[in-house]
């Protein structure tokens, strides 16, 4: 009866965890082949990752850090996400050529477009270092003393590690802490805007239609990437050729339908799966509430000037996209942490954790972990919400304040470092905020401020005294009117003379003055006992991971994403959000036109494609006279995986990742394979566009198209 029971569990257990989870490319052999074959995968592992040879990892680009790409031809031809691009579509946009909203297509390697400063990494190898980075740790029982160690030996194995001289190695912790695996990377300099759609097809239904399902936008654009004569990575030069890769992606003209297998190899940057209940609390009912109230006030503002005017729309549509972004993701979170009753269902497995401790003997080890989190949780609250409100007021949403704060951060530099260092980075403060002050629009920015620093003053616990009883109007108009920092001629004025005068004029600053106050408090009230308090439940979860994996053998853990290459796996499915609600997995463009709205500025579509449409102009691409434009499956991703491939059961491009469903967002906490969807642009759609509305075929001919459902050619 017992061995019943348990292998009822084992076995309810195993259908669950069949999906979810973002796994290290280099381990899948074993249970996660076996997973990934049960759900129709037709590769090995080994032609996933493949230490020796070519394989798949070798097509799949960390895109400046944030995004994924994928290559796609022999010509480092790359592809990725129009909202991952849309900076650099933005800076080489201006009224009279405005990308964003026309587009953009060179004609020719010629025409590409350069990116200084943009980069794009590949990874050349994968290692276990755990052993080496925790050497002579276990004996030290200082947890700073602990941390500085393992920094010691990681930059010592950096350095000794071998490489190739023009490749990186970089350590990254997993498991919290209990195991630590090095990168072997290479990273490329020159990349080249190639193509983008319109925004009407980019980012069709914009905010209104982001973290949702069904979707209809197009969101993708193309880069190449460019080396050396040597086909090695090189500072941009004229005398660069596009780069030769050791694989790219052969892309899929069959499409997809319900239950097939796919995966999304990218780079997830952040997910916290293993989370006591104390600190999902925390963030459902104490530190969201607080960042959406912030957000929500700031784009307001932004909102309606930008309504109003076109230049102030092409300043700040990045901006403003990118902070819309996490406000609508963390209010879906919010929700689905409810809903799915995350709470409760972390406090169950808690008390069954605590009933393990004992039966297995390990009170000592692990007896007072739930406890100490509990108090910990507790003792970070103010802190944890104050730092948030000083990130989202001065760092993030307020761009005087964001200036102020880089000109506090070159005072600190006077203080700590001397003269040189001043100069030093005096002159590349001023250089780099010149596109900061050609994106910014004082009007809008003093609407913001007025907003946020009343909400600050009379929300966040720890702030200096008289900003609770503040005239914020007052404040406001004295600091837009007065302080230097509203213009980038103000701000070089600021910034003339020896270092004596400017420190002495920044101190005279209104607006300087503020930041100064606020940073001061922060750095002396605020970050001290915060940093302590997060060190401290660091270790905590260090070892509740430790103890999970010891007490809960049968478990299926995977590391928390951090901005590492990894596999997520699942199928193509529909979802239920409620009661008599079914999405179905697929959008068509049928579906664009039903959302059309004239004029707008989310639902307009462009004429070019109404005709497509009109004449059912679909070339090779549609599937039984209808043209598909996005899917949704149950693979388990988060931010970074923006512009990852989605992958068919034998290696092709089938779709390109850009959002997860609404209902699904608190996917980054809490995992439920129920409802967690993530939303791809079916590839088919991106070919369509680039082939029949841009008519760019020059760049379909490049790739190889391939028919791996309907014909034996792979
Ligand atoms: N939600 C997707 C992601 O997290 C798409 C974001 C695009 N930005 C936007 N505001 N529409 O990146
Ligand atoms: N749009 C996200 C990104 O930029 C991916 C969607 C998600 O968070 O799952 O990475």
């Amino acid at each position: 009866m017992r061995i019943l029971k348990l292998f009822i569990i084992l076995f309810v257990v195993q259908l669950h965890a069949q999906q979810g989870g973002m796994w290290i490319p280099s381990m899948l052999k074993g249970m996660n082949e076996s997973e990934m074959t049960a759900l129709g995968m037709k590769m090995t592992a080994q032609d996933i990752y493949d230490a020796n040879n070519s394989s798949l990892k070798d097509a799949i680009v960390h895109f400046d850090g944030g995004c994924t790409s994928e290559l796609i031809s022999s010509k480092g031809l790359m592809l990725t996400n129009h909202h991952c691009g849309y900076g650099e579509i933005q800076s080489h946009s201006t009224v009279e050529h405005d990308y964003l909203q026309d587009g953009f297509w060179a004609k020719d390697l010629n025409s590409e477009l350069a990116n200084p400063g943009m980069v794009a990494t590949l990874i050349v190898s994968i290692h276990d270092v755990t052993n080496t980075v925790l050497e002579g740790v276990s004996q030290i029982s200082s947890e700073n003393e602990k941390q500085k160690k393992i920094a010691d030996n990681i930059s010592r194995l950096q350095t000794s590690f071998p490489k190739e001289s023009w490749q990186e190695n970089k350590i990254k912790t997993f498991y919290e802490g209990n195991q630590y695996i090095l990168f072997v990377t290479e990273t490329f300099k020159d990349i080249r805007l190639v193509g983008a759609p319109p925004s009407s097809i980019g980012k069709f239904g914009s905010d209104t239609d982001n973290w949702v399902w069904p979707r209809h936008t197009g969101d993708f654009s193309l880069f190449r990437i460019y080396a050396n004569k040597d086909n090695k990575p090189a500072e941009y030069s004229k005398d660069n050729v596009p780069y030769t890769p050791k694989h790219f992606l052969p892309i899929s003209l069959d499409g997809v339908a319900e239950n097939d297998f796919t995966m999304v190899f990218g780079f997830p940057g952040r997910t916290q799966e293993y989370l006591p209940s104390f600190a999902v609390e925390q963030i459902v009912n104490t530190l969201n509430p607080a960042k959406i109230e912030l957000r929500d006030a700031a784009l307001k503002v932004q909102d309606g000037f930008m309504r109003k005017d076109q230049t102030i729309k092409i300043q700040y549509a990045s901006k403003f996209a990118s902070v819309a972004n996490y406000w609508k993701k963390w209010i879906g979170e919010s929700q689905g942490l409810k809903k799915s009753n995350a709470i409760q269902i972390k406090q169950n497995f808690e008390e069954e954790f605590q009933k393990r401790v004992i039966k297995n003997n390990k009170k000592n080890e692990y007896g007072s972990l739930l406890a100490d989190f509990e108090k910990n949780y507790k003792a970070i609250n103010d802190y944890s919400l104050a730092r948030d409100y000083f990130i989202e007021t001065v760092l993030r949403n307020t761009e005087l304040l964001s200036v102020g704060f880089r000109l506090y951060q070159l005072e600190q530099v006077y203080s700590t470092k001397g003269e040189q260092s001043f100069n030093d980075r005096k002159d590349n403060t001023i250089k780099s905020l010149e596109s900061f002050y050609k994106d910014f629009n004082a009007s809008v920015d003093e609407k913001v401020f007025e907003k946020l620093i009343a909400l600050y003053g009379q929300k966040s616990p720890l702030v200096p005294a008289d900003l609770k009883t503040m005239n914020y109007s007052k404040t406001t108009a004295d600091i837009y009117t007065k302080s230097k920092l509203t213009s980038y001629e103000g701000l070089k004025t600021l910034l003339k003379g020896d270092s004596k005068t400017i420190l002495k004029n920044l101190n005279k600053d209104l607006g300087y003055q503020l930041v100064k106050k606020l940073a001061d408090n922060y750095y002396k009230n605020i970050a001290p006992k915060y940093d302590e308090l997060n060190l401290e439940t660091g270790a905590l979860q260090r070892n509740y991971m430790k103890a999970q994996l010891e007490l809960f053998p049968e478990g299926r853990y995977f590391p928390d994403a951090n901005s590492t290459l990894r596999i997520t796996y699942g199928q193509v499915k529909g979802y239920s959000p409620n009661d008599a609600v079914y999405y179905e997995p697929v959008t068509h463009l049928e579906g664009v036109m039903e959302k059309y709205i004239p004029g707008d500025y989310e639902f307009d579509v462009p004429a070019k494609l109404i005709d497509l449409i009109k004449n059912k102009d679909y070339g090779q691409y549609a599937e039984n006279g209808k043209m598909p434009v996005c899917f949704i499956a149950t693979n388990h991703t988060t931010g970074g995986n923006s512009g990852s491939p989605a992958i068919d059961a034998k290696g092709n491009l089938i779709g390109l990742n850009f959002d997860r469903v609404w209902e699904g967002t608190m996917s980054d906490i809490h995992y439920d394979p129920s409802i967690c969807r993530n939303i791809m642009v079916d590839v088919r759609y991106v070919l369509f566009i680039i082939d029949k509305y841009a008519g760019a075929k020059h760049l379909i001919e490049e790739m190889e198209l391939v028919h791996p459902k309907t014909k034996i050619n792979k």
